[in-house]
């Protein structure tokens, strides 16, 4: 590998490079990184025509000691159904106890109804006998907010307890006399666990006879990230990415398979209590809609991340909107936008404003639609977006979903979205689809890629390697390739809709697989300089680059190399162009014994890079093994 190191040859790489793509699918938003501990808080989750569907909430007593029912009565316009309970027994009949609801936060349920989709990439519910979910830790604090009325005098235990019930982990009563809570009234405890169970439910139990109504009951750990509610753990490791932008909230998520079931911005702000949630029909999943539009804002300005907000366009998977009749969906774009720029005096600005934040979110970037190019009425559609979201906001970059790679596009876009799920081998060989790509016109964004099919299986060695050498070409080509991110983000493994993905958790573990540990590699890449840099000799399994950067006043080089087949390579590294000769020097190696090995819980770091120092260079040229199936870096100082 010869490397140019002069400046003169070298070529800025985008500050925005590398980002990440979360959508709201396998519960990364909702049981994942959103920390609320409850599911289906405000009893909506069975909608309009099963109301009576509380799933997951399950009632404690029998037949004899209470009923539970629910009705239309709630103070909330937009989420009318509260729960009533009937408690039959009294004190002492009563069991000990008491009698109550339960809560075990999203998971325990196995009555899943998944609709068969053809792409053999959607998995299905592995209720895999890890009834766990609220992750409840001895010593740590619970914020529970609940809201109730009752026709007489209330004495209620809010408790965590274990997934039997029979262990407290923290418990505080709501003591109240019939004439204080004869209207709904909010009550809020903070709840310090005695103990921790990975299974925790939260229980809202009585021995006192009479009805009492439960609406939008909320826990939430104290401790979340910059107090925003973000779970800190799965947080973490998105922020050691380093992620340039964020894309939101999906994906099919923001289609639907049907319109009605695509997620609504407007539906997802304002006061926690009054979001109506709503069912996510493509991922099969209901969402409190806790990580609303909001909340995708502050996570981007939490991690110093670019927001790129994904809007629908009208287009769900089995309908499209005419073009002629598109103009509401423009509309609520263009609300969506003021709601995240305007200033505290604009409609929707004050509504953001009112939540908390005064100061705009930072909005630059509206994609158009997710994978819509192929409706009859995308480009119409398109059209009237692009033209309603320049007009008014003439800075936005807007994406388009038609691809630009191969020819030229028909319509006006800043960036066009480019999507590629396949096998590790395609993947790798894929490291040059963009050398040819025209340089005029939209820049490409490479919003979704993965090794998906058979050979990745939950996350292989050898999908996160194709990886490798395609982000390695998409480097190398970032003067056309500006933004590029992962897909899928995240998994819980109690409902799996998408096989495989990078950040894999529970309610208490979590691991990156080696397509997350891959996306390490890069995090120096966005901002940073490429340097010219020429491959000889036998290459066909092997791709490299070398950038330039700078960190804590120090320059380095970065030699980044993948090594794509069964036997190892001894790579010499020549650099020209440096005025000084190489000093230290870090070596960083992905690898494993067999290309098809994982990450799991009980090994969670088979596959993560090992660093160790390498030998000062005696010259600018050094050689360096790479061994069989493996992702290299070298970084020179
Ligand atoms: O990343 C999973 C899905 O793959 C996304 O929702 C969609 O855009 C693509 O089909």
């Amino acid at each position: 590998l010869h490397v140019d190191a002069s400046n003169a040859t070298g070529r800025p790489i985008p500050e925005t490079l590398f980002g990440i793509f979360f959508e709201e699918i396998n519960h990364a938003g909702a049981g994942g990184l959103w920390a609320e501990l409850v599911s289906n808080r405000g009893f909506e989750a069975g909608g309009q025509n099963i109301p009576s569907n509380i799933w997951p909430w399950s009632v404690i007593g029998d037949e004899s000691s209470i009923y539970v029912v629910t009705d239309r009565s709630s103070c909330f316009e937009r989420n009318k159904i509260s729960l009533r309970m009937e408690v039959l027994c009294h004190s002492n009949a009563c069991p000990s106890q008491g009698v109550g609801v339960y809560n075990p936060g999203y998971w325990g349920m196995v009555a899943f109804i998944s609709h068969i989709l053809s792409n053999a990439n959607y998995a299905f519910s592995s209720i895999n006998g890890e009834m766990r979910f609220q992750n409840i830790e001895s010593g740590k604090k619970y914020k529970v907010a609940l809201y109730m009325r009752s026709t007489g005098d209330i004495d209620v235990s809010v408790s965590f307890t274990s997934s039997d019930g029979l262990l407290t982990l923290a418990s505080e009563k709501i003591i109240a006399l019939a004439s204080d809570v004869s209207n709904w009234t909010k009550k809020e405890l903070l709840l310090e666990a005695n103990g921790t169970d990975h299974g925790a439910r939260l229980q809202l139990t009585t021995t006192k006879k009479g009805s009492v109504w439960f609406d939008q009951v909320s826990a939430m750990p104290v401790d979340t990230y910059k107090g925003h509610g973000f779970r800190n753990d799965l947080l973490k490791m998105m922020v050691d990415l380093k992620p340039r932008f964020i894309r939101f909230p999906g994906g099919c998520f923001v289609e639907g398979v049907w319109l009605r079931n695509a997620f609504r911005w407007k539906e997802t702000v304002g006061a926690w209590e009054e979001r109506p949630g709503h069912f996510g029909d493509v991922w099969d999943y209901w969402t409190d809609d806790g990580l609303g539009h909001f909340e995708f804002f502050q996570l981007a300005e939490d991690i110093g991340a670019a927001p790129i907000w994904v809007v629908n366009n009208g287009i769900s998977h089995n309908e499209q909107v005419e073009t002629a009749s598109v103009m509401p969906f423009v509309q609520e774009a263009l609300e969506g936008i003021e709601f995240a720029r305007g200033d505290s005096n604009s409609t929707w600005g004050s509504v953001r404003a009112a939540m908390g934040h005064p100061e705009p979110f930072e909005l630059k970037y509206v994609a158009v639609g997710n994978e819509d190019c192929n409706f009859k009425n995308y480009r119409g559609n398109y059209l009237k977006f692009y033209n309603a979201i320049k007009n008014a906001y003439p800075d936005i970059k807007i994406i388009s979903n038609c691809d630009g790679s191969s020819q030229p596009l028909d319509h006006p876009a800043d960036y066009y979205d480019y999507h590629i799920y396949t096998l590790a081998m395609d993947l790798f060989s894929m490291s040059h689809k963009f050398d040819n790509a025209s340089r005029n016109g939209p820049k490409a964004f490479v919003s979704e890629y993965a090794v998906n099919k058979t050979d990745a299986n939950s996350g292989s060695l050898l999908a996160a390697l194709g990886e490798a050498g395609f982000l390695l070409g998409l480097e190398k080509n970032s003067d056309i390739v500006r933004m590029a991110s992962y897909a899928p983000l995240f998994v819980n493994t109690n409902n799996r809709r998408w096989i495989p993905d990078a950040i894999v958790f529970n309610a208490s573990h979590l691991y990156g697989t080696p397509s997350y540990w891959v996306q390490h590699f890069f995090t120096e890449s966005s901002g940073a300089t490429l340097l010219n840099s020429t491959l000889n000799g036998i290459t066909s399994h092997l791709e490299a680059s070398a950038i330039s950067f700078q960190t804590n006043g120090s320059d380095y080089i970065q030699i980044k190399a993948v090594n794509f087949g069964n036997k190892s390579v001894s790579l010499k590294v020549s650099v020209t162009g440096l005025d000084t000769k190489l000093s230290g020097s870090k070596k960083t190696v992905l690898t494993s014994a067999s290309v098809m090995d994982e990450n799991s819980f009980s090994n969670p770091d088979m596959i993560v890079p090992q660093e160790s120092w390498l030998e000062k260079p005696e010259e600018l040229d050094l050689t360096v093994v790479l061994p069989p199936y493996s992702f290299s870096s070298f970084d020179l100082s």
